[in-house]
């Protein structure tokens, strides 16, 4: 049986603009996909949008709009950044849909009769603009003597009834859980927060207001509406038909990986546990959180002026520009700063004159001198076995790190074989054996060409179209460009079309000139 794979991103809140934070969580969750697909893999792609609470309404109110006018507008636009960069998510939730009340009624409901949530009366600290209630002793003191949540957003003091879930009594059970399944949380800095956080005692969590509307209502009790939190996590399983779990999509829980922004982890490796151990629903296998962008080394805000659109620098740049930013510059797990001179520089480093210089040096010279078909690899020396080699490897080791979301890492062992393969076109010179020896000059350049049809299958989850568009150069039928496909062998003589080059250099138009 065809094995599946589940991914799911944050869904996004819909108060604001998409900007370059949402985009990230979304393209690395597509390239893991995208991944997963090419290994022949069912898979489940999941993101969408968080449209309840009191931020939302709070901005619908600011906007001078209806809410549900409100998050229907933005939602679209969070869909349309999603398009515009390439994520090919195969469903997108919204947590304004009936399915999804239909979802959070029938957990409730289970929850509830079997005494795992409680009408009780809340008092403590909630931060608006976090959704998150907060302890006293989280709170921090601002030297204007202010006490704001640990993010700097206000808090205020709240007191209203409430329902509860018994989240004390899952402390044990949850420690038990994270011993048993060292690799639930990545990276490991963030398991060690969420078993400290838990290690110091669960208190029970607050999980209904009735101080706005804005939500899904409680059942059976109108005037609550049920804690945006505990809804947006139960998006999961909506979107697989819950609670008809002998439905058609059940099978695709639990979830292989929830990616979710370091903020938010203890959201999903504490809270949404809990919720779905007291439903006797199966646990996702991980959670991995990544880290933060900032802009020009600040905080990105909208009072700044420093929010970096995604869809303007695809625009200007193109999306697999962008998308290989994203994922190159940082460690994944790690934080990143985003300046338009970092992109450029890698866009034209390691893009255009790494990966695209290499085509360029072989996919033209083909066409010149061996009448535009693919050339036979006569007899190999021990330097093209290294380099074909070294090309081999790269599906087994980048599944191995994909694995482990090492994305980074992935693409840095892509580039060392781009790097020695350009090595390799230096020492070779191919041009200068054009004379001398044809039958050598065109064992080389089939060698590189073999190299370059390894690279740019693995990396087509990276960066789908210019990958797509340099294995049509290379004569790859679009249904051979999965990993399984690599076996098989191109044959020589196979007429190529006309090459193009695929990563032009970028050139700032003010810098231009000054190098
Ligand atoms: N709605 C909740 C998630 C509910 S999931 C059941 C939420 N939404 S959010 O829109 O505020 O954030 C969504 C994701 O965007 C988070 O993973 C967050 O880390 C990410 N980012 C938002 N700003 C970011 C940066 N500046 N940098 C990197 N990612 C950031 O939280």
């Amino acid at each position: 049986m065809t094995q599946r794979y589940t991914i799911t991103t944050p869904i996004y809140y819909v108060n604001g603009a998409p900007h370059v934070g949402h985009a990230y969580t979304s393209v690395a969750a597509d390239v893991i996909a995208r991944w997963h697909r090419l290994d022949g893999h069912d898979v489940f792609f999941l993101t969408g949008t968080d449209e309840h609470g009191q931020k939302v309404e709070q901005a619908a109110l600011a906007a001078g709009v209806d809410p549900q006018d409100f998050v229907d507008r933005v939602s679209a636009d969070f869909r349309d950044m999603a398009r515009a960069m390439n994520v090919s998510f195969d469903d997108f939730i919204r947590t304004t849909e009936p399915r999804h009340f239909r979802a959070c009624a029938a957990l409730w409901r289970r929850l509830r009769e079997d005494g795992h949530i409680y009408l009780g009366a809340y008092e403590g600290w909630y931060a608006t603009r976090d959704e998150s209630f907060y302890g006293e002793d989280e709170l921090v003191l601002r030297p204007d003597g202010t006490r704001v949540a640990p993010s700097g957003a206000p808090v205020e003091w709240v007191t209203e009834p409430s329902y509860f879930f018994r989240l004390s009594a899952w402390q044990d059970r949850l420690l038990a859980f994270y011993d048993a399944n060292p690799d639930f949380i990545g990276p490991p800095g963030r398991r060690n927060e969420v078993l400290s956080f838990v290690r110091q005692g669960l208190k029970d969590l607050s999980i209904s207001r009735t101080s706005f509307r804005w939500g899904v209502p409680v059942p059976d009790d109108p005037d609550h509406v049920i804690y945006v939190w505990w809804d947006a996590l139960v998006n999961y399983i909506t979107a697989l038909g819950y609670p008809d779990q002998d439905g058609p999509l059940w099978r695709f829980w639990p979830a292989d990986l929830h990616l979710v922004g370091k903020e938010i982890i203890r959201f999903h490796a504490v809270f949404w546990p809990a919720f779905l151990m007291a439903a006797d629903i199966e646990l996702p296998c991980r959670v991995f959180a990544n880290g933060w962008w900032t802009a020009d080394g600040e905080k990105m805000s909208k009072s700044i002026g420093n929010v970096v659109e995604p869809r303007a620098l695809a625009a200007e740049f193109g999306v697999d520009a962008v998308r290989y930013f994203l994922l190159r510059e940082v460690p994944f797990g790690g934080d990143g700063d985003f300046s338009r001179r970092a992109l450029i520089s890698r866009l034209n480093a390691e893009l255009a004159n790494g990966l695209g210089n290499l085509a360029q040096r072989t996919l033209p010279q083909i066409a010149r001198n061996c009448g535009g078909r693919l050339p036979s690899r006569g007899e190999v020396t021990t330097e093209d076995r290294a380099l074909l080699a070294q090309a081999d490897a790269l599906v087994d080791t980048l599944r191995g790190l994909i694995d482990r979301q090492a994305l980074h890492e992935a693409l840095e062992e892509v580039w060392k074989v781009v790097r020695a393969g350009n090595a390799y076109i230096d020492h070779q010179a191919p041009w200068a054996l054009r004379k001398t020896d044809p039958e050598r000059m065109a064992t080389v350049l089939r060698v590189l060409a073999d190299v370059l049809r390894q690279v740019a299958t693995v990396l087509q989850p990276f960066m789908p179209d210019s990958m797509g568009r340099l294995l049509d150069q290379l004569g790859v039928p679009a249904a051979d460009r999965t990993f399984a496909a690599l076996a098989v062998v191109l044959e020589a003589g196979l007429a190529l079309p006309a090459p193009h080059g695929i990563f032009p250099r970028h050139v700032e138009a003010a810098a231009a000139g000054t190098g």
